[in-house]
């Protein structure tokens, strides 16, 4: 009894010993784990050239697409990890992410992705995943709209797997989120309260449709007729008037922008918004509530060159969410559909 006793202990103590000696080990990440600026470098040296390319053409067609690609990136990111799985369309027997109500019709820039990915094919077949080119994409998307540059960490793999009812289950934040609930949504993802301020400051370009709003303006807590008294007067008059009632249906197709002072321009304006109480979401209200994410909104309305630096290192740390390395997953052929097996 006493000597197995003992060696119970022995073999706890060892077994400590091995677990902390490889947890000082795995202090550098583990390498299956690891993105690296330069992936492509000896595989397709011309593979980020090439998405750049592509995300130049079609921003000069349509500057919708560059807030389009910042914002498919972190859809893509915070379901499944950031595997492309948004990027696949739903089949006879399946319903993808893409349909959604949080992506469809909302969502846009899968042609973009689609057409890089076929100049890749074209160059360096089967040898850059589509979850690095959307992380590429959107990179590119931010430095075409607001001069924002960073190196984007690659080598992730494409998912098999893409399901509509997984994007609202715990993954994206749907936009009638309090500060908790946003808090709370980023931190599954490994992200902190200061990254999700700094990224919501993405919301300084692109639209909303009015379907994400317009509880606010004409239902606030359930009273038809009532808005949200956070809003600034005049701002929530201009909302009602250009989100009727009527566009309360995830299909229609009614817009509003998501910075109405500067809504093409990727500044610091979005934060001044906030602040002015003049921005479409709750999601974007909400901040100020909380003590510790409205210093944060202040702080970036007040150094914008603070928030770009910010900005750059959130996206970097987003684009780690959960990826696939090494031989998980797959290299699409094509980003829309898995590969045959
Ligand atoms: C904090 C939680 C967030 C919520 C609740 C949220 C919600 C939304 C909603 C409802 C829209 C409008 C979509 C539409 O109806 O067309 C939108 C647009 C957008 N979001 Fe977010 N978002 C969040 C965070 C982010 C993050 C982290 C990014 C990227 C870094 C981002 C980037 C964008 C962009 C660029 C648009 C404009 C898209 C376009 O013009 O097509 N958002 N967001
Ligand atoms: C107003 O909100 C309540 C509670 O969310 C909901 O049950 C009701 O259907 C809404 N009414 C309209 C007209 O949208």
């Amino acid at each position: 009894m006493r000597f197995s006793t003992l060696m119970f202990a022995w073999a706890a103590a060892v077994l400590l010993a091995v677990a902390t000696l490889s947890a000082v080990a795995d202090a550098s990440p583990p390498p299956s784990k690891f993105l690296k600026v330069g992936f492509y470098k000896h595989t397709c040296p011309q593979a980020e050239d090439i998405v750049r390319d592509a995300v130049r053409r079609a921003v000069a067609r349509n500057p919708g697409f560059a807030p389009g690609l910042i914002r498919m990136h972190f859809h893509d990111c915070f379901v499944r990890g950031c595997d492309g799985s948004l990027l696949i369309n739903s089949t006879p027997g399946n319903t993808a992410e893409k349909d959604s109500v949080a992506n469809n019709p909302s969502m846009r820039g899968f042609e973009v992705i689609d057409e890089a990915k076929a100049a890749l094919e074209a160059s360096c077949p089967r040898t850059v995943s589509c979850a690095d080119v959307l992380a590429f994409a959107a990179r590119d998307g931010a430095y075409l709209a607001g001069g924002i540059n960073y190196r984007v960490p690659s080598g992730r793999r494409d998912g098999h797997v893409s399901i509509a009812d997984e994007v609202l289950n715990n993954n994206v934040p749907p936009p009638t989120d309090e500060v908790a609930q946003l808090v709370a949504s980023f931190k599954r993802k490994g992200l902190s309260a200061d990254d999700m301020v700094t990224l919501s400051g993405a919301h300084t370009i692109g639209r909303s449709h009015c379907s994400s709003l317009t509880q606010r303006i004409h239902n606030f807590s359930g009273e038809v007729g009532r808005t949200d008294p956070s809003i600034d007067k005049s701002y929530a008059a201009e909302l009602r008037r250009r989100c009727p009632p009527s566009t309360d249906n995830p299909s229609d197709l009614t817009t509003v922008p998501l910075d109405p002072i500067t809504p093409r321009v990727f500044d610091n304006q979005y934060f001044k918004n906030v602040l002015a109480r003049k921005v479409p979401l709750t999601s974007d209200q909400t901040l100020l509530t909380s003590p510790r994410t409205a210093g944060i909104v202040a702080f970036h309305a007040s150094v914008e060159k603070a928030w770009r630096a910010k900005f750059a290192a959130a996206m970097v740390k987003m684009g780690n969410v959960e990826v696939l390395t090494g031989h998980e997953g797959e290299i699409r052929e094509k980003c829309f559909a898995v590969n045959h097996r």
